[in-house]
């Protein structure tokens, strides 16, 4: 395999300043250019700063920093990277600027200098069009901060020859960075693998089941999430988040799986776009996110008798389970008494379609999400429809919040707040898996990685939750509602039907 001694970064804003970073650092000769001229001056002063910060706190040696600054060599003119082994843009994010650049460099470097694209919107295949020779083009997706966030995607376009891609894998590792493998589909696999969260977070929001802090709250204390979504798009802003949502689903030609949402287009409009103006869907008073402090729960009732619904076997099992570690033994009456509180645990399922299956009484039925476990601490979650009295739910919340774990109440939804997002991540992974765009190990690397979703990536996530209850979660969905975001991908829906752990490839290969 090829050795790269030197590369050529054209670019030198955020991105291209982190890559010059990374490659200096392991050894790399860096030619670095921008059309303004005093961008690359700033970059190498900034990286100058970087590094001083780092010998001051002993992670690298005078000599090293030194070295390291010299090996970043600024270029006045496209013409002076004629001897790199491989130029990396990081300009503009434009198909015709990306396609100009790389055919003007066709005609500056050699005929074996691979020309890879940091573009994390635009097909690679489409900027190789632009070029005479398509097959050196390759996309090196880094993301931002480009020496904290280690994992970069290698994109092979269709045109594009996998030997180069190999090379920027081995690069990759030698930069201290986890490359991981694509192929050129809209959003490669981090922006592709990112749509559940977001998507189906906004979808909750606009069914009114909970407040945005509320379901934030879920998907931190009760699916293990480092942000919900909504603290997610005020970080990244919705003037980023927005036209992405649009995009993918458009690139995809209306998946329904990615159906944006009109509460983001409506926010765009009023400037309402996260952290950066101040206020998004959280507001920000002095740089600080401002929360309203959650209501303590209410009275436990002096007696209280529960019925626990026997219909999913798992939950029934966690609901009586924890009922009793609250010391309250559940009635096992084959029907709910007359006078005591039903808690039903369904699995994509909404309360009003487990109460009309079942014929319960509407007045005094909950539903508690056990897809996560129950253990003590975790936030827990009950669910009202719109005919449970005030009494019962608050019974169920005083009930369900005894050991002093945090206890949130929704409305009805078909998979609460936490199994339909959870599910939705990874049912998009999954289809990821059964597109070929990348393998199974990739996917889970690129999205633990890229996103910092918990349990190791989406598709591990799923084995240790239960394929089948994600399966189950999807089909429940898909019944209450009839819209087909919620089909399972055929990956997710074979694998359970074979008992296969989603993140195996065919046996056979
Ligand atoms: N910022 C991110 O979070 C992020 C993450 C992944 C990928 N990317 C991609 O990386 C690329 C750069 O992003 P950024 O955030 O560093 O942008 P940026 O605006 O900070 O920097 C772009 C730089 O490119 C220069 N430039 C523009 N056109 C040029 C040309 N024709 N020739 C030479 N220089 C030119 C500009 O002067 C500017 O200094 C984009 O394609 C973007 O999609 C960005």
């Amino acid at each position: 395999m090829r050795n790269i001694d030197i590369v050529g970064v054209v670019g030198a804003g955020a991105m291209g300043r982190g890559i010059a970073q990374i490659a200096a650092q392991a050894g790399i000769t860096v030619r670095l250019f921008d059309m303004q001229e005093q961008a690359v001056a700033s970059a190498r002063d900034a990286l100058q700063a970087v590094w001083k910060r780092q010998v001051e706190k002993q992670r690298m040696s005078a000599d090293e920093a030194d070295a390291a600054l010299q090996r970043v060599v600024p270029c006045g003119k496209l013409e002076d990277m004629a001897d790199a082994d491989l130029i990396i843009e990081a300009v503009v994010e434009r198909l015709d600027v990306k396609g100009e650049l790389f055919r003007k460099l066709e005609g500056i470097v050699g005929a074996d200098c691979i020309l890879a694209s940091n573009t994390s919107s635009l097909s690679i295949t489409a900027i190789a069009s632009a070029c005479e020779d398509p097959t050196r083009v390759v996309g090196y997706h880094f993301f931002n901060p480009v020496p904290l966030m280690k994992v970069v995607e290698v994109i092979d376009g269709v045109r594009g020859d996998p030997r180069h891609g190999d090379v920027l894998m081995e690069l990759a590792r030698r930069m201290g960075h986890t490359p991981v493998r694509a192929k050129d589909m809209p959003g490669f696999i981090v922006n592709h693998g990112g749509r559940g969260m977001n998507i189906e977070g906004l979808k909750a929001a606009q069914e009114c089941v909970a407040p945005f802090p509320v379901i934030d709250a879920i998907m931190r204390e009760q699916a293990g999430f480092r942000m919900g979504p909504f603290e997610l798009m005020d970080l990244t802003g919705l003037d980023v988040s927005h036209p992405v949502m649009e995009s993918i689903y458009q690139q995809f030609y209306d998946e329904p799986r990615f159906r944006p949402s009109p509460i983001t287009a409506v926010r765009v409009a009023g400037g309402l776009l996260g952290r950066k103006t101040g206020e998004g869907f959280y507001r920000y008073p002095e740089g600080q996110k401002a929360v309203e402090a959650e209501a303590s729960a209410p009275a436990l009732p002096a007696s209280l008798s529960v019925w626990v619904a026997p219909y999913h076997s798992t939950g029934h099992r966690r609901a009586a389970a924890l009922l009793r570690e609250l010391g309250v033994e559940p009635v096992t009456s084959e029907v709910p008494p007359r006078d005591a509180l039903i808690v039903v645990t369904p699995y994509g399922e909404d309360i009003a379609t487990v109460v009309a299956d079942y014929q319960l009484d509407a007045r005094r039925t909950v539903a508690l999400d056990t897809f996560f476990g129950l253990e003590t601490g975790k936030r827990r979650v009950v669910m009202c429809s719109a005919a449970t009295l005030p009494e019962w739910r608050d019974a169920a919340h005083a009930l369900f919040a005894k050991d002093g774990s945090p206890v949130s109440v929704i409305a009805d939804s078909a998979g609460f707040i936490g199994q339909r997002v959870v599910a939705a991540i990874i049912n998009v992974a999954c289809d990821i898996a059964q597109q070929g765009i990348a393998t199974p190990e990739d996917i889970d690397l690129a999205i633990s990685l890229g996103l910092g979703y918990p349990g190791g990536g989406p598709l591990s996530l799923g084995d240790t939750l239960g394929a089948a209850h994600v399966l189950d979660i999807l089909r429940g969905m898909l019944r209450t509602t009839g819209d087909m975001r919620y089909r399972s991908s055929l990956w997710l829906q074979r694998r359970v039907q074979l008992g296969m752990s989603l993140r195996e490839l065919p046996v056979a290969g």
